[in-house]
């Protein structure tokens, strides 16, 4: 009966990274992880009326998770592309991004990506940015990390010339928790972040729909200005 589903309250899995600030990082202190995207997602279950329970891994894991469908949901700064649609189901778009390249503050020869031949340039294998440096940047150094933060202190200890990532990474890593980088460029590359969904999942259109909602009532304005307002 319908009483009794609306009692039944579903939980979900919800995968997520362990260390892409300011999306999802682990709070030291409360032992819980927090950002944007753990904030947002746990509005939309409220929203949509059901249950998480959030596991952290390695960002390559919440991709193949999608993709076993070992997991319901997963959100971790995830661009939108053409290949990973092939395997993976999106809600509608939920953060504009793009990539953007940090270097030393020191350093004066890099100043945009047309400074990137021969240099050492590092990112987190199995993302966007390192298809990016792939595709458009061959004479660069590609040098790929586990972990982003792993590519950002050998950039601070001048192993490698220049870092490239995700925009919204880059500025708050190096604003907030990076001694001596700074940011070159322009936004190379625009993206947008959707929620993964194992294919054909019947949660993508709930989530949309929350979504949707959070956005009209101004509780995702409210998410967004904790984590990137001035
Ligand atoms: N947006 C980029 C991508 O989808 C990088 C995402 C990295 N996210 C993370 N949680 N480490 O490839």
């Amino acid at each position: 009966t319908e009483a009794n589903n609306a009692d039944a309250t579903e939980t979900y899995t919800v995968a997520t990274d362990n260390n892409f600030v300011p999306f999802e990082f682990m709070n030291e202190e409360t032992g819980e992880m927090e950002g944007f995207d753990i904030d947002l997602i746990k509005a939309i279950a409220e929203e949509a009326g059901f249950e998480i329970n959030i596991e952290s891994m390695k960002f390559d894991g919440v991709v193949s998770g999608m993709q076993s469908g070992r997991f319901d949901i997963g959100i971790a700064g995830m661009t939108i592309t053409e290949e990973r649609k092939e395997t993976i189901d999106f809600s509608d778009p939920y953060y504009d991004a793009g990539l953007m390249i940090a270097v030393s503050e020191d350093n004066n020869e890099i100043e945009s990506e047309a400074d990137l031949a021969g240099k050492k340039v590092g990112t987190r294998s199995g993302t966007t940015s390192e298809q990016y440096i792939k595709d458009n940047h061959p004479d660069a150094e590609l040098v790929t990390f586990p972990g982003i933060v792993e590519a950002y202190m050998d950039l601070e200890s001048g192993r490698l010339d220049a870092v490239m990532y995700d925009v919204p990474n880059v500025q708050y890593y190096v604003a907030n928790d990076a001694a001596g980088l700074k940011t070159v460029g322009e936004i190379l590359q625009g993206e947008q972040y959707g929620i993964a969904f194992p294919q054909d999942s019947e949660l993508v259109e709930d989530v949309n729909t929350a979504l949707q909602t959070l956005i009209d009532n101004g509780t995702y304005d409210d998410i967004y200005e904790e984590w990137f307002g001035e």
